[in-house]
Order: C-alpha cells, then structure tokens, then sequence
C-alpha cells in the first residue's frame, strides 16, 4: 500500500523525486543516503502525554528536542486522563516550540518544513499538535508534513545513527503497541505479529499499579527488577512455543496477581523487587524469543528496537546477547529517544518529505492510524 493510502490523506507527490535503478538493495541503500543533508524540520509530538518539539537537521543530527512530560499531573490517577492531557499541551506545546528553535539556534524563517504527529493518539492531543504544525506551515509557506508515531519510532534509530541500514526487524514495543516488522526499507513494512491483548508498556504499567509503584510503572519495574531474583517466580511465557509472532501479555499480568493474592493469603511476605524482576524476565524471554525467530524467518541481518519499552534495561541486555550469537547488529535509540519525543517525529517527516511525500492541511488526525 503506497503511503498515501496508509494515511487516508491527500498527498502530492513531489515531481522531482528520483527514480532509481539497480538491485533492490542498491536502491534502499542510496534512498539512505539521498536524505542525508541539510534539510531543517520543526517536530511536533502531542499524541499521548508527553509535549514535545524539535529541530532536527538532515533527519539524522538532532539540534534540540524539547520533552515537557506530564507524568505528574496524571500520576495520582495512575494513567493518562485524555482531558487533562489535552489541556496540558495547548499550555505546554508554544512555550517547547520556542524553546526548540533557541536551543537550535534557529528562527522559524529557518525551517524547511513542519513535521507532527497525525496518528494514532487520544484525539484531543492530537488535534492540539496538527492544529498548531499546520498554523506554522500556512504562515511561514513551507510542507507540512503528517507522520504516524508509530513510524516514528522506527526512525528514532536513525537519529544521531548514520550507520543505520534496511533491511531490518523492527521490534515496536510501546504504551499502546507491540509489535514486530519486517522493514525492507522506506515505507516498505510488512507486519510480521504483535500482542493480540495487552500492549507490553501496558502491562508493565498495570502490574506496576497491582504493586502499589509509581505511574509510568515500567521504568519502576526495570529500576526494582535490579534490586530483585529474575529466577524467583517462573511466570508463564504464553505463546513462546507456539508458531507465528504473535504474543500475549493478559495471563501474564493475571499470573502476578494471583502469585500475590496467593503469597498474601499464606501470610508468606510479598517480595516486590523478585516479582519485578520476574515479571520483566518473563516479557524480555517472549519478546526475546520472538523476535529472534522473526530473524530467522526473513534473514536480516539487523534488528531495530524502538518504542517507550525499548528503555528497558533487560529488553536492551537480552536483546544485545541474542543479536550477539547470530552475529547481527542491534540498533536501540539512546534512552531519552524511546519514549515520545518530537525528533523522531522530524526524523520521520524529513524522510516522507524527501520521498516526495506532504500533507495536505485538510488532513485530520487519525487516533487509530495503522502503521500499515
Ligand atoms: O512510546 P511511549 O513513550 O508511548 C507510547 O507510544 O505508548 O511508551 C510509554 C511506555 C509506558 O508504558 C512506560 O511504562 C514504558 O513505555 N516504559 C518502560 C520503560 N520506560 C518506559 N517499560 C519498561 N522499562 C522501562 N525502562
Ligand atoms: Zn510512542
């Protein structure tokens, strides 16, 4: 499906876009290359809980990436409350543009083109974002450009990464997805199998909540699983035998529960680091698993990692081994680059607008856009 269709929007495609020539992998290789320049892009990220703008130069060298989180404002509801959010980033999103272009030290009269999230999303966050990209697009007449976050993520390897090459499995593993996709190059994914319930983020989160920790909760399951036995409770790995890539992460958080219930009614004491440590070897073993087999199927030689949870200190270590004993490369996205942030978004963009791809400023935003 060509990337007009994946976003349901209007696109223009820019007539002088190169045609290339050679083997397939020839052209992907110098479709890397071909946006390796100057090309200056404001990012804007308002899809979730995280405000964030950045200026990113050529897609890849990033001169600002401004992130004001909001994790306090929903952390005493122990998740993101898509009103409050909302609000957040209409006060939040002016003041990060700003800052984003002093910390680049840029004007708006600089940029090539605006970049924002379109998709998926909580709709009202989304809007905020789309509605403040195309105001600077219309003002300044340059591209607007609408990016699906989940897209995104994959480009978050390539920032800072000029080493970065197609073809590659990517493992998307998020708040709100997790996935894996064979990714032959720009735009060219196929989806391999993902969670057929529970995205991984989120049961890090609810397991983290059942625990009494602090919301986001994965991030406090990694910090405490250092402190906790990996080996101490054997949780189920459903679905690691089985064929396919799908996963499933409901029983899982269901088996914590009743481990804790059951250890409480014994009047046996709750050892809340080895039930995080646990737990988390217990996701690191299925996606490990997994994706490793993803592998294998397609016969990369790469893998991407990307998405909130590709912060994880296991996930990256497990990871790391495995890619080690097939003598493939890992790439993972410094930490701050996993979780939401706009330069991945400008990333993304600038590859879409090197490809000849814009949006039209009729486009709405999308809080189910599908990655493919
Ligand atoms: O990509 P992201 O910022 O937002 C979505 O697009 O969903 O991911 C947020 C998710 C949350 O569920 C958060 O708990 C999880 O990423 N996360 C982690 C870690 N850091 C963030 N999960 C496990 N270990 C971490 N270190
Ligand atoms: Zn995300």
């Amino acid at each position: 499906m060509d990337s007009g269709a994946r976003f349901g929007q209007s696109w223009e495609a820019d007539p002088g876009e190169p045609t290339w020539t050679g083997t397939e992998t020839a052209v992907k290789e110098q479709r890397v290359e071909e946006w390796d320049d100057d090309t200056l892009v404001l990012g804007i990220e308002t899809s979730c809980d995280e405000t964030s703008a950045a200026v990113v130069r050529g897609g890849r060298d990033i001169l600002s990436n401004v992130i004001a989180s909001q994790t306090e404002l929903h952390g005493e509801y122990g998740g993101v409350v898509p009103e409050i959010a909302a609000r957040a980033h209409v006060e939040a999103l002016t003041p990060a543009i700003r800052e984003s272009l002093l910390q680049a030290d840029a004007t708006f009269w600089d940029l090539d083109a605006v970049a924002v999230t379109l998709g998926p999303g909580l709709i009202g966050s989304l809007l905020v974002g789309v509605a403040e990209a195309k105001s600077i697009a219309a003002v300044l007449d340059i591209p607007f450009v609408g990016v699906n976050h989940l897209e995104a993520h994959i480009y978050s390897n390539f920032l800072g990464n000029h080493t970065v090459k197609w073809p590659a499995v990517v493992l998307l593993i998020s708040g709100g997805h997790t996935m894996l996709v064979h990714a032959r190059g720009h735009g060219d994914y196929e989806f391999l199998g993902g969670t057929l319930d529970d995205a991984a983020g989120e049961a890090f989160d609810k397991v983290a909540r059942f625990l009494g920790l602090d919301y986001p909760g994965g991030p406090e399951i990694d910090r405490l699983s250092l402190l906790g036995n990996p080996d101490a409770v054997r949780f189920p790995r459903s679905m690691v035998g089985e064929a396919g890539f799908d996963v499933s992460y409901s029983g899982l958080k269901t088996s914590v529960i009743n481990h804790v219930r059951k250890t409480e009614a014994a009047g046996e004491e709750v050892n809340v680091a080895d039930i995080a440590a646990s737990f988390q070897q217990a996701v690191v073993d299925i996606e490990v698993a997994k994706t490793m087999s993803a592998v294998d199927q397609t016969m990369v030689d790469a893998v991407f990692l990307c998405g909130g949870v590709a912060a994880n200190s296991g996930l990256r270590t497990g990871l790391e081994k495995a890619c080690l004993d097939r003598s493939i490369t890992l790439h993972c996205p410094a930490i701050e680059l996993c979780t939401d942030n706009a330069a991945m978004v400008a990333a993304c963009g600038t590859v879409l607008l090197r490809r000849g791809i814009y949006t039209s400023l009729e486009a709405a935003p999308d809080p189910n856009l599908p990655l493919l």
